[in-house]
């Protein structure tokens, strides 16, 4: 028996990174997963890849009708809809003063408004499907957010942190209905828009790689075992943020520089 035998989930950025690994963690442990993305070509060579438990879906999660008829469908087509995982987010890098109002709505469209609408659609669907069950809900925030501070991601962090109150909001009015509804919040993440988009020189990939207190970055495996847990595992916790950024946050007051040789002194 898999984790998630007989379960049915939908993922979203399910294309690449955190998404992509989450549907194959998911189906691994015995889910149908709708593999939802803008990527048409990308999710049909997941099916390819992954087999048959995966349901390519081209969907813009920010165009709520689509989002709703893609509901409807979903209700129509199984017995359960027992696992909703947002995952679209893009990173918009500036302060404030490099913030126009087109930026402002854009990314409030992408990073919050798409989690409000797939959330609006799916949650009266997944509780009239199963009213007595377990129903989870996972949403993606990140560590730059209302969680710590981090240089030129104004807007991230406003639409990240809203994806934060709204899944305490979302988890407060639905518990009693049977939802467990959790953000995840990472820190950086080795995925295809990182490495194309920040990481775009080696010294910028060793200055992000130095701001963990680990030394490394995140794989899109390590985010998607978590998401997983929640899923699967955590049935007594919701409205929370699972912060998984390899020790960042802890060490924001700076990384030691001690050797090791000093640190295993008294060891
Ligand atoms: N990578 C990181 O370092 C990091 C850190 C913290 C949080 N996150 C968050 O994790 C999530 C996934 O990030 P990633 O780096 O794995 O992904 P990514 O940026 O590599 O891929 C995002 C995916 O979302 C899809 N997408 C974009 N807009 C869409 C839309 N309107 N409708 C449907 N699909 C759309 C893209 O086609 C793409 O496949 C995001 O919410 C991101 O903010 C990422």
């Amino acid at each position: 028996m898999g984790r998630l035998s007989d379960k049915v989930a939908v993922a979203t950025a399910a294309a690449q990174g955190i998404g992509r690994a989450a549907v194959k963690r998911f189906v691994q442990e015995g889910a149908t997963v709708y593999a939802c993305d803008v990527q048409e070509d990308k999710i049909k060579q997941l099916k390819i890849e992954v087999g048959d438990a995966v349901i390519p879906v081209t969907l813009d999660v920010t165009d709520a009708l689509a989002v709703r008829n893609f509901a409807a469908r979903v209700e129509q087509e199984q017995k359960t809809i027992d696992l909703l995982f947002n995952c679209v987010g893009h990173v918009p890098e500036g302060t404030i003063h490099e913030c126009d109002d087109a930026q402002w709505h854009r990314a409030i469209e992408i990073n919050t408004k798409s989690v409000h609408n797939m959330c609006k659609a799916f949650i009266p669907r997944m509780d009239a499907k199963n009213p007595e069950g377990d129903k989870c809900i996972v949403n993606t925030a990140s560590v730059a957010s209302s969680v710590l501070a981090t240089a030129n991601r104004y807007l991230y962090m406003v639409t990240k942190g809203a994806v934060i109150a709204l899944t305490k909001s979302l988890a407060h009015d639905h518990v009693q209905l049977g939802f467990r509804i959790n953000c995840v919040c990472p820190g950086t993440v080795n995925t295809e828009s990182w490495r194309n988009e920040r990481a775009t020189t080696p010294e910028l990939r060793q200055a992000f790689e130095a701001r963990q207190a680990m030394g490394r970055v995140a794989t899109p495996e390590e985010i998607a075992e978590l998401v997983l847990y929640i899923a699967a595992e955590a049935t007594y916790t919701t409205g929370e943020e699972f912060i998984i950024d390899g020790g960042w946050r802890n060490s924001a007051g700076g990384i030691g520089t001690a050797s090791h040789e000093d640190l295993r002194r008294y060891l």
